[in-house]
């Protein structure tokens, strides 16, 4: 991962904006308003445009850290596939994947030794995000960390292996850009599509907590802080 951009884009000050609210913001949301803060995907689900730039140095050094205890690797699926997504985890239980099937996992199986603790730059945001969403008590203790590069996808699937449903996922892009699929409740419903670009932030529970989503192909492409990958981080209440 190279430098990060000394400039920042408009979207970073919208979204700080949004994320620190005061008397004098609204005053100036007043006189010039905003974007809309929050794309709505479906019922219970959001898309919080840039929420997650104004930490996006830390996010990136934390994970520089816990891929240097837990690297990514790709997973096998219980039907013998290689996932072309790479995974690691932090937090105290990580999800896995092997021939006898999905779980959440207090070890890493790689290293024998418990996932990294999650950062308190993750947490912090993902419990914002969550806030900001409309879900007040989400506290995760579990965050799936998916490599993309290009040529890698994500078929669509459900968030399901977590204990209690009643928490929602928050999802935060970073990198190149990409096109994340929000399906229904079930595999055959109608899919709508969303860009989904570096610093964004999806969350989804309530009624959407059990939709179907994905990522198609990644393009090829290189993005200027992150290079020519796309990471998620994607954080559950797991146990
Ligand atoms: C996931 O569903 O685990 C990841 C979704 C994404 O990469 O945006
Ligand atoms: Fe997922």
């Amino acid at each position: 991962m190279g430098s990060v951009q000394a400039i920042r884009p408009a979207r970073y000050h919208r979204s700080r904006r949004l994320l620190r609210r005061c008397a004098i913001c609204d005053l100036f949301e007043f006189v010039a308003p905003p974007d809309p803060p929050k794309e709505i995907m479906a019922e219970g689900a959001v898309l919080l445009r840039g929420a997650a730039l104004p930490v996006e140095t830390e996010l990136l050094a934390a994970l520089n850290d816990i891929t240097a205890t837990s690297p990514f690797r790709h997973l096998v699926t219980p039907g013998g596939y290689t996932m072309s997504v790479a995974m690691t985890n932090c937090g105290v239980a990580g999800w896995v994947s092997d021939r006898t099937g999905y779980r959440y996992d207090q070890i890493d199986p790689e290293t024998g030794n418990p996932w990294p603790a999650m950062p308190d730059c993750f947490l912090d945001l993902a419990v914002a995000a969550a806030t900001e969403a409309g879900y007040r008590e989400f506290r995760p203790d579990a965050c799936l960390i998916n490599r993309y590069e290009p040529g890698a996808r994500l078929s669509l699937h459900q968030d399901k292996n977590e204990r209690n449903f009643a928490h929602p996922i928050v999802s935060v892009s970073l990198g190149l850009p990409a096109k994340f699929q929000f399906g229904g409740l079930k595999r055959n419903d109608p899919v709508k599509t969303f860009a989904v670009r570096h610093g964004d932030v999806a969350v989804w529970g309530g009624p959407s907590r059990l939709c179907y989503h994905g990522v198609p192909v990644l393009k090829e492409g290189y993005h200027a802080t992150v290079g020519r990958l796309r990471i998620n981080l994607t954080f559950r209440a797991a146990r």
